[in-house]
């Protein structure tokens, strides 16, 4: 079965999903325990970033065999296709996406949003996105630092992540699997925010096979 991942960034989480596949070598293991490896009948297909120079396309060129990896930015391809505009760039990645005949769609890392444009052209197949919040309490940006915020001023105690179905309303899709994640007393941002990622990189594992009931 194959995956296509969808990055924007450090590609963290792509890393996790490599992990998971030991018979996709992957030369950077975060050293995912096996109970959450994925069976070899499942693939990372593509990595495709809208951003070019990120250490995530670096993470899939260093697997063995090289993973492909795309890029299409959205002001590129903007530039390249005068009087071209946003939906026209998200039917071009849903087409880009769709040539490599996915079972699953995956957004790791991934800070664009789509809209029906590019949601209406994937073949009915799943897209899920990690989100690092808990469902409904910080939605879109910059979640984990809004989280942080919310500590510090005494909201809450515990903030979480998630990985939900895309749809076209911001981190709103029903969640597929859903973490707490203690904040502590002493916690800074950055030791809220790594907590946050271990966290991910364990349930974005756990979507993926759940998804595809592996
Ligand atoms: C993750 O926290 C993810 O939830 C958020 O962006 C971060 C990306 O991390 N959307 P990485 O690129 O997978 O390392």
């Amino acid at each position: 079965m194959n995956i296509v991942v969808l990055i924007s960034g450090s590609g963290s989480n792509l890393q996790a999903i490599l992990d998971s596949l030991p018979h996709q070598h992957s030369s950077t293991p975060l050293g995912t325990p096996a109970h959450l490896h994925l069976p070899p009948s499942v693939n990372v297909k593509a990595v495709i970033s809208n951003k070019s120079n990120v250490f995530g396309l670096e993470r899939a060129k260093r697997c063995d065999p090289p993973i492909p990896t795309q890029v299409l930015a959205l002001k590129t391809f903007l530039n390249r296709n005068p009087g071209s505009s946003r939906q026209d760039w998200e039917i071009e990645l849903s087409n880009m996406v769709n040539s490599h005949k996915p079972d699953l769609i995956v957004l790791a890392g991934f800070m664009m949003i789509l809209s029906p444009a590019f949601l209406n052209n994937i073949h009915q197949k799943p897209i899920i996105n990690l989100h690092p919040a808990l469902p409904g309490a910080f939605d879109g940006a910059h979640a984990i630092e809004r989280a942080y915020d919310a500590f510090k001023q005494g909201h809450i105690s515990k903030t979480g992540c998630m990985v939900h179905y895309v749809i076209p309303q911001v981190d709103r899709g029903e969640p597929i699997v859903v973490a707490d994640v203690d904040i502590h007393k002493q916690d800074t941002l950055e030791s809220m925010e790594n907590r946050i990622h271990e966290t991910e990189w364990r349930i974005i594992i756990q979507a993926v096979k759940k998804v595809l009931n592996v």
